[in-house]
């Protein structure tokens, strides 16, 4: 448990600075992502040094079967720029791919970069999907469920969109343990803030980021929250020694 679980057991959701609820927290992450979105990708590649590359195929390879079913619908959720639907794509030409997101200067860039590539992006909040139930045999979002203003109600509306036996699969940061925890935890809290500020040009988001993984449930409590939503079958697989993760559950 982190010191923030500690003090607050059941957290509800993101909570940039200064967001006293729900709905200031979501503007919050939405102007954020917005003011640095001429920089996201390049952003990616330079803290990450490249393995975020790494960690979308990983990720997409997972669900390679669900991939090959006939019709197969895939829904990346807050796709940013839409590098991780793109993984999914690379892994198969089948599905139909949708990205979602209510930052519309990302949207932009995913419109570009997506093109010609039976990938549609909408603008939308991921807590009210404009969207039909039960219709996506797959869901993947990467790096962007984390800054849900409710993680219940993020969870809750993926398990409305996907069909009986579809997947989810959730991509984000975690928290890395022992003398690596400490290394990197010098890196992602000192060094990427400072880095991400001069490269993007705006204060907060690259301070928000170490703040909200922080916050971030723990994998037992992750999985505790999928089982309440509906999903079964849920586990979570560390990606570079926790560094990252993925969560899987099934509908
Ligand atoms: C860190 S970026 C990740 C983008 C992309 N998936 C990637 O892997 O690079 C997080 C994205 O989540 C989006 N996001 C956050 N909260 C959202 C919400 N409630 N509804 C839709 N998009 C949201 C942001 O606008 C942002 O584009």
């Amino acid at each position: 448990m982190t010191a923030v679980d500690q003090e607050n057991p059941k957290v509800t959701g993101a909570q940039p600075a200064g967001a006293g609820d729900e709905q200031a927290a979501a503007t919050a992450v939405r102007e954020m992502f917005s003011a640095i979105a001429p920089r996201y990708d390049l952003l990616n590649h330079v803290l990450s040094m490249n393995v975020d590359r790494l960690w979308w195929r990983r990720a997409a390879r997972t669900f390679r079967d669900v991939l090959g079913r006939p019709g197969a619908r895939v829904l990346d959720l807050c796709c940013g720029t839409g590098d991780m639907g793109l993984a999914v794509r690379r892994q198969s030409p089948n599905p139909e791919i949708v990205g979602a997101d209510f930052a519309h200067p990302m949207l932009r860039l995913a419109a570009d970069k997506t093109a010609g590539r039976n990938f549609r992006v909408i603008e939308a909040d991921a807590l009210r999907l404009p969207l039909h139930d039960a219709s996506f045999d797959l869901v993947v979002s990467a790096f962007g469920f984390r800054n849900l203003a409710n993680y219940d109600a993020g969870l809750r509306e993926i398990f409305r969109v996907l069909r009986p036996g579809g997947e989810v699969g959730i991509l984000d940061f975690g928290e890395p343990r022992g003398v690596l925890g400490v290394v990197y935890g010098f890196y992602f809290r000192r060094v990427l803030p400072k880095v991400g500020t001069l490269i993007s040009g705006v204060r907060g988001p690259y301070s928000y980021l170490p703040a909200s993984v922080e916050r971030f449930p723990d994998p037992q409590q992750m999985l505790g929250r999928m089982r309440a939503a509906g999903f079964q079958e849920v586990s979570w697989s560390p990606y570079t020694f926790g560094i990252a993760g993925l969560y899987r559950g099934r509908k």
